[in-house]
């Protein structure tokens, strides 16, 4: 375990990693997906374990009510490029999946990702968060979360962040990558954190459309209910306290679930500076996000 506590960050095919994702590149790479996978994509932090419990409860809430009590989430939603020595890596972990469909998560940028869930059509859900509270939920989780890089304190990591030297790499060619797919690709919805606050409901019946499910009002009402983060926060199924190498006490995995969070991190010069670097970096204007509601 010692060896994989706060691992280095390198460059892979141009973008940051930590060798927890990329040990096992040559199984991710030749993964096999299904015709009815559903894969979940996001960059860290922008909502995956939310979206990963809707998804969940849609599929299996009814048929399989004690996935709920028994499978922490990253088990009923498998992280696809995670290798831990001693636990199973992720490729493993979505072959033995008994479901159908399988749910997938991945953080990799669209580029990286296994061509295989493009030769199958598979139907993807892209999370996206703005940068700003994307960029503190990390830094939080990279202090609680022994096996990503050392974050230093606030100021450098943000410094870091703007540069894309975080695992995954860059927030802005994640986001405009899988933007830019999502153009020319139909089975792909592109979702935001932010209007999933203003509004679960609404997001979860755009959801049902694209997945091609039509549940009944009560069952959504109740999913709605279930996926509130005062419930997932106290939920050990889906708030990661029975993982070792987390530590809730430096913070929560289920931290604060705010829109506008930043506004308590950034300084006013820090918000300057991250603005019109923003302006730079993000030339597309049809991709616009909210930093407040
Ligand atoms: P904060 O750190 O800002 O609180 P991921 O699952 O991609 O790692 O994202 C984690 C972020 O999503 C955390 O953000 C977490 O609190 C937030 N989150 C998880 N479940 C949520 C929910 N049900 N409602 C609102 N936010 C939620």
């Amino acid at each position: 375990m010692d060896a994989l506590l706060r691992p280095e960050l390198f460059d892979f095919h141009g973008v940051c990693m930590s060798h927890i994702f990329t040990d096992n590149w040559v199984k991710i790479q030749n993964f096999q997906a299904r015709p009815d996978d559903i894969l979940i994509a996001t960059y860290p932090k922008a909502g995956t374990t939310w979206v990963s419990y809707i998804l969940d409860l849609l599929y299996f809430g009814e048929t399989h009510p004690e996935r709920q009590t028994s499978l922490p989430i990253f088990e009923r939603v498998p992280f696809l490029e995670i290798t831990i020595p001693q636990l199973a890596a992720g490729t493993d972990l979505v072959d033995n999946l008994p479901t159908s469909p399988r749910l997938i998560k991945t953080h990799l940028p669209v580029q990286l990702l296994p061509k295989s869930f493009w030769e199958q059509n598979c139907r993807i859900v892209y999370v996206a968060r703005n940068a700003k509270d994307n960029a503190v939920s990390y830094f939080h989780f990279d202090r609680m979360n022994q096996i990503q890089p050392e974050p230093g304190d606030w100021s450098s990591y943000l410094e870091r962040f703007m540069e894309g030297r975080t695992v995954f790499g860059s927030w802005y060619d994640h986001v405009n990558g899988w933007w830019e797919k999502k153009q020319s690709v139909s089975k792909l919805h592109y979702m935001f954190f932010e209007d999933m606050v203003e509004n679960t409901g609404r997001e979860i019946d755009k959801l049902c459309s694209f997945l091609g499910v039509t549940p009944r009002a009560e069952k959504k009402e109740q999913i709605r209910g279930a996926v509130q983060f005062d419930n997932m926060k106290k939920d050990n199924m889906a708030n990661y306290t029975m993982v070792q190498f987390m530590d809730s006490k430096v913070s929560p995995f289920m931290r604060k679930g705010k829109v506008g969070d930043w506004k308590n991190h950034f300084t006013v010069a820090q918000s300057e500076r991250f603005d019109k670097d923003y302006l730079k970096k993000m030339k597309n204007p049809t991709l616009r996000f909210r930093t407040e509601l």
